[in-house]
């Protein structure tokens, strides 16, 4: 496919995109700062001017593509990343406008575009519990999709509005329009951090312990593009285990006393679920960090 992704110099953007070019895609950088990756164009762009993101949606994704003469076209799909990606970065309404402002223009010009499929970077952060004013239990565990979303804070709220935004132009255009509530993002050099992790867990509770390795982020994104006729839908986008070698037992006993089960869960099972994508879009992880990190409760 002919991919415009937005935001793909990040962290997170960087890994997928070399995941999406090693499957055969042609992907486009739109960002504000160029990636660099020989086979991908960048576009310096700022996702905060409407005019700059209808330009992108129809544009050359490169000099070759000026050979053909047959004008610029539009793409097949958008892979939105770009954002202010947490909190105390910016001031807390620039977080906000950029974010909810960015994603509105995004999805605007893609569907009146006449793309058909959308895919937006939403966030665990929506559960409530990560940029939360002092220590907060989510209602029920495990956290999945049909969770009632409550983010106290500015960066958290403006994923759960992009997510409103996101189903109400599905329902205009009736494109194919996929948030992903991707957890806290682990880069192939980041396994070092493990160890410290299991000798305090306490520092991933605000995760909910979760993770996605950004490797496997690309696959999800991959599998989302392939995946058509789906509507509206929200994704959790987490590893299959928790970040912390505990289990899940001592876990809940000791972080999340009091909070009610929704159903059984796995002895190291996420409790930031991953089973719609596994069940609906057929994942099946390859970087659990036990590949990585020896496991002390092995
Ligand atoms: N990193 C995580 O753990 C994590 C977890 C959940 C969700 N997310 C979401 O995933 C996405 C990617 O996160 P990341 O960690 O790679 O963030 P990042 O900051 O590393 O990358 C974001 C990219 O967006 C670009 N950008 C910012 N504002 C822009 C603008 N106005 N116009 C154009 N480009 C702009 C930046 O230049 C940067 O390259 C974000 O939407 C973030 O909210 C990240």
């Amino acid at each position: 496919m002919r991919i415009l992704f937005t935001g793909g110099s990040g962290k997170a953007g960087r890994h997928v995109i070399a995941y999406l070019t090693a499957q055969g895609h042609r992907v486009m950088n739109v960002d504000k700062v160029p990636l660099n990756h020989p086979d991908v164009h960048d576009l310096i762009a700022d996702i905060t001017d409407a005019g700059q993101m209808y330009s992108a949606m129809r544009t050359y994704a490169g000099f070759d593509e000026m050979e053909a003469g047959t004008g610029a076209q539009t793409f097949d799909a958008v892979v939105h990343f770009a954002a202010v990606p947490r909190l105390l970065l910016a001031p807390d309404p620039e977080t906000y406008r950029v974010n909810v402002l960015g994603t509105y223009n995004v999805l605007e010009a893609a569907v009146k575009m006449g793309i058909r499929k959308v895919i937006v970077a939403s966030s665990e952060t929506t559960y409530g519990v990560c940029f939360s004013d002092g220590v907060t239990d989510p209602k029920v565990l495990p956290l999945d999709e049909d969770y009632d979303i409550d983010p106290m804070d500015s960066y958290g709220m403006s994923k759960a509005v992009n997510e409103v935004t996101a189903r109400s132009f599905q329902r205009r255009s009736g494109a194919d329009i996929y948030a992903l509530r991707i957890g806290n993002v682990i880069e192939p050099d980041e396994y070092h951090r493990f160890p410290g992790f299991f000798a305090d867990p306490g520092v991933r509770r605000r995760n909910i312990f979760c993770y996605i390795d950004a490797r496997d982020l690309g696959q999800i994104v991959d599998l989302c593009l392939k995946k058509d006729g789906l509507g509206f839908q929200v994704f959790n986008a987490t590893n299959d285990t928790n970040s912390v070698c505990q289990p899940n037992a001592e876990l809940l006993d000791r972080f999340f006393p009091g909070v009610p089960l929704s159903r059984e869960i796995g002895p190291y099972e996420s409790l930031l679920s991953n089973r719609k994508i596994k069940d609906v879009l057929g994942f099946a992880e390859q970087h659990n960090w036990r590949r990585y990190v020896p496991d002390p409760a092995a």
